[in-house]
């Protein structure tokens, strides 16, 4: 096999019969991608925007039809408050500057997560994309704000009490079927590729149902080098995998 193969020989070696129909990414490393260079944290996010820019029209491009990505978690409060004001800060530029793009490109913003605890212009910007872009069907993309995977199974376990106590449900109708429908997620098939950047291995309360059988792909480089490129190879790792399902 070629050592440095580029865009090009990525994107030839790929079926495009069999590529995954839902990829979500956890866009992690923009800190340490600063420190680094000795800048800003805010840089480094900065910078990770211009990569999720790349990968949502790369995703469009190919026909991928769900792209789900983290931008903020649950735990992201923690942060100094500076921080958490830029990212909000870059969600509005993101909106300001995309929202006409990816409408002409028949994209589809979706938001998960917990929205009312959010800053009130997030609520507005973000109600604006949606409905905005609410009839586009090329590429659904879902950012993840405020969002953790158990924030959202402890929201369906309450829904669906709720129904209970009301008398609606009875315990015993719910079933995974079920509870499924209560995810934020509720219309989307489950991931098949999730991509996590720089080097860290673990899930980070990020879709947990979810990813129940999605394949897991990891590599080194962190969010804001993250390339065309790096998407194809991971694109490329994934249909080198065998996915069973649980069955042989
Ligand atoms: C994780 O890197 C990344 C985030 C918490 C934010 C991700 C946000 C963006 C890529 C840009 C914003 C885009 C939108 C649409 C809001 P980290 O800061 O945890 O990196 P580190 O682990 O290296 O410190």
């Amino acid at each position: 096999m070629k050592k440095n193969m580029n865009r090009l020989d990525h994107y030839q070696k790929l079926d495009k019969s069999r590529l995954p129909y839902h990829v979500a990414i956890i866009m992690d490393g923009n800190g340490r991608w600063a420190q680094e260079r000795n800048l800003p944290r805010s840089v480094g996010h900065r910078t990770g925007m211009e990569s999720l820019r790349t990968v949502v029209k790369l995703c469009s491009q190919l026909g991928i039809k769900i792209l789900t990505v983290y931008a903020f978690s649950t735990e992201n409060w923690k942060r100094p408050q500076e921080e958490v004001s830029v990212l909000m800060g870059l969600l509005y530029e993101y909106i300001k500057k995309e929202l006409d793009e990816l409408n002409r490109e028949q994209v589809q913003v979706r938001v998960i997560g917990r929205l009312k605890e959010l800053p009130a212009r997030a609520q507005q910007e973000i109600k604006r994309a949606v409905e905005l872009t609410a009839n586009n069907n090329k590429l659904i993309f879902n950012i993840a704000l405020n969002y953790g995977g158990r924030a959202e199974i402890v929201d369906a376990v309450r829904k669906l009490a709720s129904l209970a106590i009301e008398g609606k449900i009875d315990p015993e109708e719910i079933t995974e079927e079920l509870m499924q429908q209560y995810l934020y997620t509720a219309d989307l098939p489950d991931p098949d590729l999730l991509i996590r950047p720089a080097g860290e291995k673990r899930i980070s309360n990020f879709l947990l149902w979810q990813i129940a059988y999605t394949e897991f792909y990891f590599t080194e480089v962190y969010w804001p080098d993250f390339r065309e490129e790096d998407f194809l190879k991971a694109l490329d790792a994934y249909q080198n995998r065998k996915r069973r399902f649980g069955g042989l």
